[in-house]
């Protein structure tokens, strides 16, 4: 199907994929909590005749379209939200005080339903099989990577996979990408700061964590400045900082969490590695101690395959226009999309979904973010032709 049949297949189910995106974004889950999300899929899906494997890590859905054999092509959407308190003035905002589907995941998976309802109509197009990956915990979770474990890129071989997000910083009718690494390898940060607490007013008989934290917070500066070749990238932030409950009390302890971001997994295992020594040291010599930790998943970097992304530009010009589809400059953000493409050629795409006339500005991860919906059909056609497109390629 070419790019242009399937925008005007999927500009015709718009508000269908739109009323399914609205179901979704009343009712945000999060990560490995997606039951009423994975139901409402399981039900569209069972509506579609498509048949599917679920549960597959914890709460994902695995639906399958086409012959069963290969060649075969993976189309992927996230389902989870964000521990965020929606503030936006949408009719459909989220009814659960504190959850937001803030980073579009609502979209992706409604995009997806939409790709599968318009590929499962065109049956007799696939030769070869097409995989709608439905997965849990983005946000952290390492969703992806539980699914790959779970063996959904085997049996049939999944040789192609492709990924959209709703990319608040390019326009409607717009999409972006790059060849090699487009997003970060991350890791969370965890640190205490142990001293010894005491009265205010005779610090000398205390040892402070407070004062060994702020030499800590800024020295950890340092590392991404004088350490990192200026020409490589890398953030380490502290983004919270807990200690003491009253002003006249030096407190034993200060809690801080923060992040790790670079361009490759060594780069990221370095600075792991300096962070731990500079502020273990630098506690030491405030008579404190540093218990430094990096819990959860480290997502490696996500990387497109040229050939990947020089297919998928060909579609999105040949659909929006060689001028709306746009290189874009690597972004520190991470996504587990990275344990797909560690394993099978794939490209993650960006999709504009930019629009001021109704204030769809707000990066992801905003309470204010707002989705310019007339994005989303763009999507379910660039999923619809990714798949039939890479199937005829990798089947002639
Ligand atoms: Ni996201």
């Amino acid at each position: 199907m070419h790019a242009k049949e399937a925008k005007k297949k999927a500009r015709k189910i718009s508000d269908w994929i739109i009323e399914i995106r609205r179901e979704l974004h009343r009712h945000p889950e999060l990560m490995y909590e997606e039951f009423k999300t994975s139901e409402l899929v399981r039900r569209e899906l069972d509506k579609l005749g498509i048949p599917y494997e679920s549960p597959i890590a914890k709460t994902g859905v695995l639906g399958t379209i086409g012959s069963g054999n290969g060649p075969c092509v993976a189309l992927r959407a996230d389902m989870d939200a964000l521990p965020i308190h929606e503030e936006t003035d949408v009719p459909f905002k989220s009814e659960i005080d504190g959850k937001m589907h803030a980073c579009g995941h609502d979209c992706h998976t409604s995009m997806l339903l939409g790709a599968a309802k318009i590929l499962k109509e065109n049956e007799k197009d696939v030769n070869g099989t097409i995989k709608l990956l439905f997965q849990p915990a983005e946000e952290g979770g390492a969703g992806g990577k539980l699914m790959r474990e779970e063996g959904v890129l085997d049996s049939p071989e999944v040789e192609r996979i492709f990924g959209l997000h709703v990319w608040p910083l390019l326009p409607t009718g717009t999409i972006g990408s790059r060849e090699g690494v487009f997003l970060a390898a991350t890791s969370f940060l965890e640190m205490t700061v142990e001293g010894e607490g005491g009265h205010a007013a005779m610090p000398h008989l205390t040892r402070d964590p407070v004062v060994a934290s702020a030499q800590i917070i800024t020295n950890l500066q340092t590392i991404i400045s004088r350490e990192l070749d200026p020409l490589d990238s890398g953030v380490v932030s502290i983004s919270t900082i807990h200690g003491g409950q009253v002003s006249n009390v030096i407190p034993p302890e200060v809690k801080l969490m923060g992040t790790i971001r670079s361009l490759t997994t060594e780069g990221l295992k370095i600075l792991q590695n300096r962070v731990k020594t500079v502020a273990e040291t630098i506690a030491q010599a405030h008579s404190c101690k540093a218990i430094v930790s990096y819990p959860g998943n480290d997502y490696p970097p996500t990387v497109n395959d040229s050939e990947m992304w020089n297919f998928a530009k060909g579609v999105g010009s040949e659909m929006l226009g060689e001028s709306n589809t746009v290189d874009l400059e690597p972004v520190m953000g991470g996504e587990d999309f990275a344990y797909y493409t560690e394993k099978v050629k794939g490209c993650f795409v960006a999709l504009g979904m930019r629009n001021e006339k109704i204030d769809a500005i707000y990066n992801v991860h905003h309470p204010l973010f707002k989705m310019d919906e007339e994005a989303l059909h763009i999507g379910t056609a660039l999923h619809t032709a990714f798949a039939l497109q890479s199937l005829e390629e990798l089947g002639a």
